[in-house]
């Protein structure tokens, strides 16, 4: 795993664009794994700027997304859904068509697993996956104790989750129980993974990935598996933390 060191959240956020754009420019019909949360926001914002002011162009990237609560339509304002088109997808000219993520309010959530899993192979695999990762370790909502084999599932949300997420519902209560997810095993075969951790409530998680065990216990330390990550961490998250 390769580590970046960045100053603040908006250092890092500056270079998980540049990153992200030149991986684009480079290939500008690539496929992309995309994450929600707080921390890709300040990169979203930066690719936004960059596509307006440089012309950087969507128009034949194609994007699946880690994850959805189940029982969201995309319309509703706090699925993932909408969360990616207000954050990114309409302010670039990606077309829709190449949007991809689960839907969490399929009637057979069964089938709509294999269904993703199937869509991401059909497109040959994601090119670069964007990650963020959960205080307790969880990747896309793959949460302790998620095997390592998982594919694309419905899983439980912790409750460390949902009390995180609360802050984008403004009430806990509204905060789905399940959701569907990429599987470890669907995020590890991503050609290259772009790991961002940002802040002091990150800190324990960083050096859990950094100094501990590759274990289901921790989701994210499969990524020490993976020979091409590159993380970018701000000095909130890294302090404290032996670099190899
Ligand atoms: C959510 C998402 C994850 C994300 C994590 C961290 O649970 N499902 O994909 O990485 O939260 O979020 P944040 O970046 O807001 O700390």
């Amino acid at each position: 795993m390769r580590i970046i060191q960045a100053n603040d959240y908006d250092h890092l956020s500056e270079l998980a664009a540049n990153y992200l754009i030149d991986k684009i420019q480079t290939n500008p019909a690539i496929v992309l794994g995309l994450a929600t949360g707080g921390t890709p926001l300040g990169t979203y914002k930066r690719l936004i700027k960059d596509h307006e002011l440089y012309g950087t162009t969507y128009k034949n990237v194609t994007t699946y997304n880690l994850d959805e609560y189940v029982g969201f339509l995309p319309e509703n304002p706090n699925s993932y859904h909408a969360f990616m088109y207000d954050n990114l997808f309409e302010k670039v000219d990606i077309s829709t068509e190449n949007v991809h993520l689960p839907n969490g309010s399929a009637v057979d959530l069964v089938e709509e697993c294999k269904d993703y899993e199937a869509r991401i192979e059909g497109a040959g695999g994601i090119d670069v996956q964007l990650l963020g990762m959960g205080s307790n370790g969880h990747i896309g909502f793959n949460e302790p104790g998620t095997s390592f084999q998982s594919t694309t599932q419905i899983v439980e949300l912790a409750p460390s989750t949902r009390e995180a997420n609360a802050r984008f519902f403004g009430d806990i209560r509204e905060v789905p129980n399940q959701a569907i997810t990429m599987g470890i095993a669907t995020i590890m075969k991503s050609k290259e993974i772009l790991l961002l951790v940002s802040g002091e409530s990150k800190n324990e998680a960083m050096r859990k990935l950094v100094e501990g065990e590759v274990d289901e216990s921790f989701p994210a330390s499969v990524l020490n598996n993976h020979s091409h990550v590159t993380i970018i961490a701000d000095k909130k998250a890294l302090s404290g933390v032996t670099l190899r």
